[in-house]
């Protein structure tokens, strides 16, 4: 009995060795998975069973990773290194990583991500960056990040986001942001525009409460009237001239800063809070209001004079055949008299 137990035990060490089964991982082969989770390990085991999908590295001291380290693993699809002492990406880390669709690098202590690390990385669709110590964020992820549906930055230092950034990620559902040092200044202004359109486009996301200035601490961005950012430059959110431009050609439109108007357009977000285009549709519209009434006017007297005019020439010319052939009929009305006489005549 514990010969046989021995025996299947050593069976399964050695397929394990065979298939190069990290010696301090659990492998299951079925769902490709190599566990390493809990395992005090200070490097990212160096070689794995070949065909590995799903690669657990969570609660270890892994501290560094570097270009090769991910070089024979190319056909991983989940990556979790959460809760390791990971600071640092290079630009190649996860170069190669063709396959790669979720990576979670929570509680780590990543200070700076460059526009490169995650280039390579074109099936990626789950990034999580949350609780590390990232304090800036390049302008874009990279230029195959189209596949994002969630990234998450919770619990970072960051004090703003590049608008390009966010629009950069086409087919994101889930952001979140809680836990950062926003800073509600003019540079803000493009991350709430952009909220607000993802959000009404049925995104997700949580808090933005803003740190910096005083006065807006603890608030939620959000709920910041629009009024109050009235005195930024139109560099800080790209939009104004559009707005401009949209009221000039909707003439007269005196619902034009309804957000209905706009349906679920980007354009709505970037229109609809603008305080300032509002005089400017308003006059707009008090001046059509003023010509219409005018050329209204005009054709109406108009018409009046011409049925006035025809009705008098009718009767004149009735009373006339009247005192010619018929003295003694009664008048009609206008409209009755012509097709009577035609029908005599
Ligand atoms: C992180 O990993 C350490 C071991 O390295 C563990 O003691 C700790 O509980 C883990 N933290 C979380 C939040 O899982
Ligand atoms: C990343 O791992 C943490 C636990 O370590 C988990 O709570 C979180 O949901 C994971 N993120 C994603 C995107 O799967
Ligand atoms: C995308 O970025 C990678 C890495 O930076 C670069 O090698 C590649 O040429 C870029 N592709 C395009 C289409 O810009
Ligand atoms: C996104 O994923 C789809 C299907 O998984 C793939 O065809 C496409 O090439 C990916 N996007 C990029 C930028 O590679
Ligand atoms: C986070 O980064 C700041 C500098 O940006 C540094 O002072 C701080 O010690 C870092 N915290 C951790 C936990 O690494
Ligand atoms: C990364 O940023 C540099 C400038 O900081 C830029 O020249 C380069 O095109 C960017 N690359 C990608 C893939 O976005
Ligand atoms: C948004 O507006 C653009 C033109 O400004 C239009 O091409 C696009 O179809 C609109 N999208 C939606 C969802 O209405």
């Amino acid at each position: 009995m514990n010969g046989s137990l021995l025996f299947v035990s050593s069976i399964i060490i050695l397929i394990d060795v065979v298939n190069g089964c990290p010696p301090t991982c659990l492998c299951h082969p079925i769902s490709q998975t190599v566990d390493c989770r809990n395992r005090g390990l200070a490097e990212v085991p160096s070689h794995l069973p070949a065909g590995t999908q799903i690669l657990f590295l969570s609660n270890n001291d892994i501290q560094r990773l570097s270009q090769r380290t991910f070089r024979g693993t190319k056909t991983l699809k989940v990556l979790d290194l959460s809760n390791n002492s990971i600071s640092g990406l290079l630009p190649e880390t996860f170069k190669g990583l063709e396959h790669l669709q979720i990576l979670n690098l929570t509680n780590n202590f990543i200070t700076y991500v460059d526009n490169k690390t995650f280039s390579s990385l074109p099936h990626l669709r789950e990034l999580d960056l949350s609780s590390n110590n990232i304090s800036r964020l390049p302008r874009t992820l990279g230029n195959k990040t189209e596949n994002i549906t969630l990234l998450s930055l919770k619990y970072n230092q960051l004090q703003e986001v590049d608008r390009v950034l966010l629009e950069s990620l086409p087919n994101l559902k889930m952001i979140l942001f809680k836990g950062n040092f926003w800073q509600c200044n003019c540079q803000i202004v493009g991350l709430k525009l952009w909220l607000e359109s993802f959000l009404y486009n049925g995104g997700i996301s949580d808090e933005v409460i803003c740190s910096i200035p005083e006065n807006r601490k603890g608030k939620d961005l959000l709920k910041i009237p629009y009024e109050l950012y009235g005195t930024c430059p139109p560099t800080a959110s790209h939009v104004h001239h559009v707005c401009w431009h949209h009221n000039s050609e909707h003439k007269g439109s005196v619902k034009h800063t309804h957000p209905s108007e706009y349906g679920g357009n980007s354009t709505r977000a970037n229109c609809e809070p603008k305080s300032k285009p509002r005089p400017a549709s308003l006059r707009h519209s008090v001046a059509t209001v003023a010509i219409t009434g005018v050329v209204c006017g005009i054709i109406c007297l108009m018409m009046l004079a011409a049925a006035v005019y025809g009705c008098a020439y009718a009767v004149i010319t009735a009373k006339y055949h009247q005192e010619n052939s018929y003295p003694g009929k009664e008048q009609g009305s206008c409209e009755e008299k012509e097709p009577f006489e035609n029908s005599l005549a």
